[in-house]
């Protein structure tokens, strides 16, 4: 099988970015297949960190191909920044190819999310990846990449288009206004810049598959912002899990290989919905302050909690998961102790079954294992024999439990902070 699906089993940031980065030199497509710019993918190699938003985590590999494939939703001006400031520093993004069937986000969208989610009811990213997604599944409102390739004259008319059936309904709900003849300047300016990467990407990543070259496909956000599996509503609007992976590029599932779960050693969430591990004390903030827990796209603090095995089970079943990569454990360097959930109360009943209604999640108590901290710097460990053996028996405890091998530990952000198991 020459197709490996690397994605993040939480609520997201488990450190996808630094581990697609570092299995990258084997693979000769990195693949994109969901989100938008809500993600954000830190790689980090020397001395030199990238925050990536749209952009496969290869861009320190300038001769492999990224693709951005048809389930990801692109905000062309971000686009356009983000390849901007890569190939200001010195990294070459020719090697990009953009689906024709991706569908565009525009500014109407971005008001859009902003006004409908103002209480911060969910706390979108206000990227305007919901408001595209919906205009995608409405089929009414849409622009794909492939329209970019129109004619000026009527990639303008089909913009001017839109743009009447959408004025209405911003009236009608009093959403800020828009307006269109920017909206027009601003997509021909991406369009000429973007036109050159726009490809049938079905038949380039299959065609690959047929010549055994090697595709790694990037999930963004985490298993748990699903909009079929997650914590609904309280998630993103694309199918996150191993399913979307298929259905965002046009690979059958039987071409897929290897499914790597990204796991963090501890849980983190941003924005809202119920989080029952959550930490709202001093080793929730230490998990904070340690793992440097800021939004890389919004700049938010993140929520901290301890690993919920419960959680994991779950997103392991419904991504069939067939190895684990754990990542920030290191974080974990200084606690005397430290907790595992491994099942659920509510209501007096222990659940060990992940509860799929927020309702009910949130009345969900955590039960606690306690196993005890190894209290020393693991960073510069390089095998699994130089851990302490309390870091060991917590790696192979999440393994026991779950069922899954665990093949990667990272004990810091950098390529060489790895051990491979
Ligand atoms: P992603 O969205 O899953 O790619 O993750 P983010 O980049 O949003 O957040 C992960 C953060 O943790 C980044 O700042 C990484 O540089 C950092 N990171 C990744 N792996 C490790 C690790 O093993 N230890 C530590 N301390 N930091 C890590
Ligand atoms: P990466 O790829 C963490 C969260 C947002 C919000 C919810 C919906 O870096 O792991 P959206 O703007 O997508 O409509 O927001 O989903 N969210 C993420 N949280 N990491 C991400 O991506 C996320 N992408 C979306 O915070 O709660
Ligand atoms: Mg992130």
């Amino acid at each position: 099988m020459t197709v490996s699906l690397i994605l993040g089993l939480q609520w997201g940031d488990e450190g996808k970015g630094k581990i697609v980065d570092l299995i990258a030199k084997d693979y000769d497509y990195i693949v994109r297949f969901n989100g938008g710019n809500n993600a954000g993918h830190t790689i980090v190699n020397g001395k030199e960190e990238f925050k990536l938003h749209l952009v496969p985590s290869g861009v320190f590999y300038p001769e492999k191909i990224k693709v951005i494939a048809n389930g990801v939703v692109i905000d062309p001006g971000a686009l356009i920044k983000e390849l901007d400031e890569i190939e200001a520093r010195g990294y070459s993004m020719e090697n990009l190819i953009i689906s024709s069937n991706a569908h565009l986000i525009l500014q109407w969208h971005k008001i859009m999310d902003g006004a409908l989610d103002d209480s911060g009811k969910i706390g979108t990213t206000k990227k305007g990846i919901g408001p595209a997604y919906s205009d995608k599944a409405s089929r009414t409102f849409a622009l794909r990449a492939c329209d970019l390739l129109l004619p000026e004259v009527d990639l303008t008319k089909k913009i001017e288009e839109l743009a009447t059936y959408k004025k209405p309904l911003f009236e009608a709900f009093d959403f800020p206004v828009f307006n269109v003849s920017d909206i027009v300047e601003e997509t021909l300016a991406c369009a000429k810049r973007l036109k050159p990467h726009i490809q049938d990407t079905q038949f380039i990543l299959n065609n690959a598959i047929s010549k055994n070259k090697k595709i790694m496909l990037e999930g963004a956000n985490g298993a748990l912002l699903d909009i079929d599996h997650g914590t609904f509503p309280y998630v993103t609007s694309s199918s996150v899990s191993a399913g979307g992976a298929c259905t965002g590029t046009g690979i059958p599932p039987t071409k897929l290989g290897n499914i790597i779960g990204i796991v963090k050693a501890y849980t983190t969430r941003v924005g809202s919905g119920p989080f029952p591990t959550e930490l709202n004390d001093a080793d929730g903030e230490k998990l904070r302050e340690v793992g440097h827990e800021v939004g890389t796209t919004t700049g938010r603090p993140r929520r901290c909690g301890w690993l919920d095995l419960v959680l994991l089970k779950y997103t392991c079943m419904i991504n069939g998961a067939t190895e684990i990569a754990l990542t920030k454990i290191d974080v974990l360097d200084g606690f005397d102790e430290i907790k595992i959930c491994t099942s659920y109360e509510i209501g007096g009943k222990k659940v060990s079954d992940f509860p799929l209604q927020p309702e009910k999640l949130e009345k969900a108590k955590p039960v606690y294992e306690k196993l005890p901290g190894w209290k020393s710097d693991i960073s510069n460990c390089k095998k699994f024999e130089d851990l302490p053996p309390n870091a060991k028996n917590y790696i192979k405890h999440i393994e026991k439990f779950v069922g899954v091998p665990i093949k990667l530990v990272s004990v810091g952000p950098k390529r060489d902070e790895t051990i491979i198991l």
